[in-house]
């Protein structure tokens, strides 16, 4: 039986999570600001570095999602600031063979549970306006637009649409951390 586990990276995985986020870039390449010729550039200590706890602080969640140990799934939660009460969630993929079957839900859910603790009012992120799969993820968990479109990336057409989350509003459960798959 296939059995999806979600867990915190830490640097001892920088192996993974590049493994993940660089297939990400070149399987998403709409989906997120960075690209993965920018990325791919990245140094072994940059990978590291990000992941490290001192680095990172307390206040990030990067998650990686897997199923029998193999990752199929990231996201990122961020407190930049704890004045702006907003915690944000960047670099959301779910791999493309287990689309459709909760996995994105479970992170998402991750990282409000996460933003909860946090004392924080909202959860924001920023998604490419024609990118229905992760608006319509987005829309179900209560996310809601809000502020002006804003380019994807320097000399891009595409527009991404920033889009808040109010925590006292009702979240969806799905399933604990651990499931059968
Ligand atoms: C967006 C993404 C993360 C969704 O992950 P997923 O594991 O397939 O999502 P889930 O299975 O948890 O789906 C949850 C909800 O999202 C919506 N959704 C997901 N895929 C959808 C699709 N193809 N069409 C319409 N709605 C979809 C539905 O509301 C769904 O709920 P339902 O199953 O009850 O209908 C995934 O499609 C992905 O990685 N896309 C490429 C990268 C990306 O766009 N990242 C977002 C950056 S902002």
């Amino acid at each position: 039986m296939n059995e999806l586990n979600i867990r915190v990276l830490n640097k001892d995985d920088w192996l993974t999570y590049r493994g993940v986020r660089l297939m990400s870039l070149q399987d998403s390449p709409d989906s997120f600001g960075r690209t993965y010729e920018e990325e791919s550039l990245v140094s072994n200590d940059e990978w590291v570095s990000r992941l490290k706890p001192d680095d990172r602080a307390k206040d990030t969640l990067p998650l990686v999602a897997e199923v029998n140990g193999v990752a199929v799934g990231l996201a990122w939660g961020v407190l930049h600031n704890p004045r702006y009460k907003t915690a944000h969630i960047y670099q959301m993929w779910v791999s493309p063979n287990v689309r459709g079957q909760g996995v994105g839900s479970l992170l998402l859910e991750n990282i409000i549970a996460w933003s909860k603790g946090l004392d924080v009012d909202y959860v924001s992120l920023a998604v490419t306006t024609i990118n229905d799969p992760a608006v319509k993820l987005y829309e179900s968990f209560g996310f809601e637009p809000c502020g002006s479109l804003e380019s994807l990336r320097e000399e891009s057409a595409l527009f991404v649409q920033p889009m808040k989350l109010k925590l006292c509003s009702t979240v969806k459960i799905t399933e604990p951390l651990k499931q059968n798959f």
